[in-house]
Order: C-alpha cells, then sequence, then structure tokens
C-alpha cells in the first residue's frame, strides 16, 4: 500500500510513532494462490500453516475459513489452535521438543503427531496402553543428506538404525498408526528444483519404508520465498521462484507418481511464503545528524522489529516525505537508518541514499515474518498491528504492548 504523510501522521497521532500495518487480503490471496499453484498440478494438496511464523490469531483464523490446516511446535501454539476453534484433527503436530501433557492431549484429540526422536516414543506407548480403544495417529520427520553444508539437527536420520527401530517400534503397538511422512529443510537457494529432488526422496521413502502402510500424507514442511519487491530480489545471489514454479515442480513430482490422482495428500507448511509481504512497519524518523563520516537517522522502531533475526539484508524501505521540498531536505549520498535501542549495530537500513529528515516516515515491507512473534521485549515494549480496510479506517489487529505486559511476569517485593 501506498501512503501520503498526512495518512501515516493521521494514524501516528492515534497509534504511537511506530506501527505495523497487516493486509489481511494480501494473506488470503497468498494463500489461495500458493495453494492454487500445488492443487492445479496435484489436486490433492493442502496447507498447514507454520503458526511459529506469525501466530498473530487473525491470521490463523484466516486459515481456518480457508480450510488449512495449523502446523503447532509447541503447547502454547496448539492451545491457540483450540483457541480458535481448529478441530484437533485440523492440527499437526510438529517440532523437536514436546511435552508429555500435550502430546496426550494432541493425539487423544485427534491430531496427528510427528515424531522428531525417540523420547516421543515412550510417551505414545504408555499412552497406547492406558487408551487401548483409540487410534494413535503419527507421522515421522524424516531426515537425509542434501546439498547444505551441515546436516539438519531434525527427525530421525532415514539411513540409520534408529529410523528402522521407530517404525518397527510404532508397528508393535496395535494402536498406533503411522499415517505420514514429514520433513522440513532449508533447500539449497531455496529453489523449486531442491523441493522437488526432496519429494522425490519423501516418496521414495513412503514407497520403500512403509509400504505396508497406507500413507495418508507425506508433508515437505515449508521453507519457500515469499513474493518481494525487485530490490529485496536482487540482493540474493540467485532467483526467487514463483509460487507457480514451486507448484509445478513439487506437485509435479507427486502428479507423475499418481497419475490418477488417487495418492497421498501432499502437505505444504509455508510460513513465510504467505505472511512476509504481508506486514510493514512504519516508523517516524526522530532526528538526523552526522559524526564524523558518518549520517545517522534515528527511526523510532529498531532492526528487532523488522529483522530479529538480525539478517544483514536491506529489506526494502520507502521514505515518506514530510513537507517535500523543505529547506531540511538534504539529499544523502549514505545514511544510515539506527534504531531505537542502545545497541551499537542497532541499524534498520545502512546506507541510504536520498533525502531524509526528521519527521519523515520509513516505511519497510516484507516484515510479516518472524517479527512480532521474535521480538524481544528489549527497551521498549512491541509496536502495535494495525489493519486499515478499504475506506482508510483501522483496526486494531494487536494494540501497543505496555510495560505492565512486560513486568506482569516478574517477582516485585
Ligand atoms: C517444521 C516446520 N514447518 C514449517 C516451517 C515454516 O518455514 P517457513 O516460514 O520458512 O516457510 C518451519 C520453520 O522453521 C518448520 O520448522
Amino acid at each position: 500500500m501506498n501512503f501520503s504523510w498526512a495518512d501515516l501522521q493521521a494514524i501516528s497521532e492515534n497509534y504511537g510513532d511506530s506501527f505495523y500495518l497487516l493486509d489481511l487480503a494480501k494473506f488470503q490471496a497468498n494463500y489461495h494462490d500458493f495453494l492454487a499453484a500445488f492443487q492445479t498440478v496435484y489436486a490433492n494438496s493442502q496447507i498447514a500453516y507454520s503458526y511459529k511464523t506469525n501466530y498473530t490469531p487473525r491470521l490463523c483464523q484466516l486459515v481456518q475459513g480457508m480450510g488449512g490446516y495449523a502446523e503447532v511446535v509447541s503447547g502454547m501454539e496448539y492451545g491457540l489452535a483450540l483457541r480458535l476453534g481448529v478441530p484437533a484433527e485440523r492440527i499437526i503436530f510438529n517440532g523437536p521438543y514436546k511435552q508429555a501433557a500435550d502430546v496426550e492431549r494432541a493425539l487423544l484429540g485427534g491430531s496427528v503427531v510427528n515424531l522428531d526422536a525417540a523420547y516421543e516414543l515412550v510417551w505414545i506407548k504408555a499412552l497406547a496402553a492406558r487408551f487401548p480403544q483409540h487410534i494413535f495417529r503419527v507421522g515421522v520427520r524424516c531426515n537425509f543428506a542434501i546439498a547444505t553444508q551441515q546436516r539438519s539437527r531434525f527427525g530421525f536420520d532415514v539411513d540409520s538404525d534408529d529410523f528402522q527401530r521407530v517404525l518397527h517400534a510404532l508397528r508393535g503397538i496395535h494402536n498406533c498408526r503411522i499415517v505420514g511422512l514429514h520433513c522440513h529443510f532449508l533447500a539449497p537457494k531455496r529453489s523449486a528444483e531442491a523441493y522437488a529432488d526432496i519429494a522425490r526422496r519423501m516418496l521414495g521413502l513412503a514407497l520403500n519404508e512403509c509400504a505396508s502402510e497406507t500413507l495418508e500424507f507425506i508433508d515437505l514442511g515449508g521453507g519457500f520465498f515469499s513474493r518481494m519487491r525487485l530490490d529485496l530480489q536482487q540482493q540474493f545471489p540467485y532467483p526467487i521462484p514463483t509460487f507457480t514454479a514451486y507448484g509445478q515442480a513439487i506437485a509435479g513430482v507427486f502428479a507423475a507418481a499418481f497419475p490418477s490422482g488417487n495418492g497421498p495428500e501432499l502437505i505444504l507448511e509455508p510460513g513465510i511464503a504467505l505472511t512476509a509481504d504481508t506486514m510493514q512497519f512504519v516508523a517516524k524518523i526522530i532526528d538526523v545528524k552526522s559524526i564524523g563520516e558518518r549520517h545517522v537517522a534515528l527511526a523510532a522502531g529498531s532492526q528487532y522489529d523488522i529483522k530479529p533475526t538480525l539478517s544483514p539484508r536491506n529489506l526494502p524501505m520507502t521514505v515518506v516525505s514530510a513537507a517535500i521540498g523543505s529547506a531540511l531536505d538534504r539529499q544523502w549520498q549514505a545514511v544510515d537508518v539506527v534504531g531505537s535501542t542502545c545497541m551499537e549495530g542497532d541499524c534498520l537500513y545502512s546506507a541510504y541514499a536520498g533525502a531524509l529528515k526528521a519527521d519523515d516516515y520509513v516505511v519497510f515491507d516484507n516484515v510479516g515474518a518472524y517479527t512480532n512473534v521474535l521480538r524481544p521485549p528489549f527497551i521498549n515494549p512491541a509496536s502495535p498491528i494495525l489493519s486499515l480496510d478499504a475506506s482508510g479506517a483501522c483496526e486494531v489487529i494487536r494494540r501497543r504492548e505496555t510495560a505492565e505486559d512486560v513486568f506482569v511476569s516478574y517477582a516485585f517485593d
């Protein structure tokens, strides 16, 4: 969305000098387009939305309304899905660190739990013995070498005895069913072809290792690129695949293996792909100064608001200028937009070339993934998340956090 300075100033007067803008319609469009890219090639494809990427309840509710699964990795996220009315059978429980009570709640409710390690097996055995009439539905997270420097730490090494042991042990529990295989990799260059290779490998495992089961699903996890502006694309040393390219390559593997369409459900767990371009972060410029050779513009926000992963990339930034052409409108060759914390390295954008002055707003794109969920309560409470409708009316998706929110869990004398 494009905004005038007056638009942003009006929002700022009500909600403070930094805020996120969430585009709910864009999220729905991303969801629809991503799913269509797969379903047009292999109809039995479905999305399990990765809650951790951005568990803003309004987004999770949209997923629920559009028929997707909830992909959760903790009791906290599982509880959120239930609170939002997601039926247990539509929740997929992944993750390396699960707790016994959460696994019990999920399995008894009818969710699929994808095992990451053998410690979970002990609970499943005990639970299955306690509830002999209940059928427990589990998947196994698979790990194999792909062309990355280091092996992933998640799941079972499919070339190891551990993998055979877990399959054998699950088959030995009379009321337990292996209903699917799961994996999640950051594939090299996140390329469509690299994910197609992973899909082929997973289908091979299904065929060779799980011939005795009729698998309901093969879940390939997430990791897919979002849509992004050209200036961000150009910061990657390789091309950014489109949703269509992912669908053609990955679902194409399934369509070729199951030409009559009767194969297992192909589950994708996108997070970034659905969310990244749905949020912008807006911050007012408080001051611009020069120190020696360096020029710095202080923003009312920090790197933790837009890239708490501390990515070195400059996210797309637009300057919305107060009073264009004013005497203060100096053109900088390189000005660093620095953050509100006291960390020396807190920089939202390095070496911006252009006009920038106090009272301007800077608007960052592509901040919808791993931001509000990952931002620490460091020095200042978090900014609000707002959503604007077509008429410009503002809905508060998350209010500005307060000092009380930050300190509520601490003991005071
Ligand atoms: C198991 C699993 N599924 C899905 C995702 C979502 O990944 P992304 O947001 O990169 O699409 C992750 C992210 O770490 C994950 O661990």
